[in-house]
């Protein structure tokens, strides 16, 4: 039954999908949010897709828990692997990350030359490439794995001399390509937003994955006729798998502001909701 108050749910590996969210109570101010992040079994960028689409539907079944309207992976890796079997699965509309990204890049690229920096799973599934060119055959796109990223970003490492060192490592190849955009392409990179545009320079355009994929919240929720009614500010609640001792610090850089309503939710519990052998 359709229930225009209810929650959207988000998930991320850890807490990169924050920079969604805050993309998202910025586009949808009146929408209640329940956020799950699995910060327990972070990194999801080096594990298998098996791996990967098991977790995926495990935290969707934790956040239909709420009663959610929509879904959104707030996670590139998981939605390079597991947006099939999420929207097999649940029967409400299940938002990712990799569509509106290539879109968004597509629209600024006038080149014709894309870049895409994401995990090992995300690049070595080639999931932006695909759906660039899938929309538009013409385009190069360079893609460029940057494992390190995760956990500088994690660590709130967002102007240290060895982030830069790294990036200068990571980017070079992008750059000498000759990109004219680049795709943020994991949720834990807008908060290193500064040292990579440092990096690559300002002539080329930065797409952060999760403004895109808030916008294809925005019109999915408007045509199936979902949008929160009510003119009070949305609430926010956040669970997460495990709680870091720099939790509070980093999430809040991610999310832009303090953080509140952090509970710790079991994993044992979140495994028991899902077997991929089963
Ligand atoms: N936030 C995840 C993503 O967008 C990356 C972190 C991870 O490896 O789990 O791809």
């Amino acid at each position: 039954m359709k229930n225009n108050s209810a929650p959207i749910g988000v998930f991320d590996s850890g807490i990169g999908g924050l920079t969604v969210v805050k993309h998202l109570i910025d586009a949808l101010p009146n929408e209640n949010i329940v956020y799950f992040g699995d910060t327990a079994r972070v990194p999801y960028g080096s594990k298998s897709n098996d791996t990967v689409i098991e977790y995926s539907i495990q935290n969707a079944a934790f956040l239909m828990e709420f009663g959610v309207k929509a879904i959104v992976v707030a996670c590139n890796t998981a939605s390079s692997v597991a947006m099939e079997s999420l929207r097999e699965k649940f029967a409400i509309p299940v938002i990712g990350m990799i569509e509106p990204g290539a879109k968004y890049g597509l629209g600024y690229t006038s080149t014709n030359k894309i870049g895409v920096i994401g995990t090992r799973s995300t690049i070595g599934n080639n999931a932006y490439s695909k759906k660039i060119k899938e929309i538009n055959s013409e385009v190069e796109v360079f893609e460029k794995a940057c494992p390190l990223f995760v956990p500088f970003a994690e660590e709130g490492w967002i102007d240290h001399p060895a982030t830069i060192a790294v990036a200068e490592e990571y980017l070079e190849p992008l750059k000498s390509a000759g990109i004219d955009t680049l795709i943020l392409g994991c949720t834990h990179y807008p908060i290193l937003r500064n040292v990579i545009q440092n990096v690559v320079g300002s002539t080329i355009k930065l797409v952060d994955s999760g403004i895109a994929a808030s916008y294809s919240v925005v019109k999915e929720l408007t045509e199936k006729d979902l949008l929160n009614t009510s003119n009070s500010p949305g609430t926010q609640l956040y669970y997460v798998s495990d709680v870091p001792t720099t939790f509070k610090f980093v999430a809040s850089l991610f999310l832009g502001k303090d953080i509140y309503n952090v509970k710790k939710v079991e994993t044992d519990y979140i495994s028991s909701l899902f077997s991929i052998n089963k």
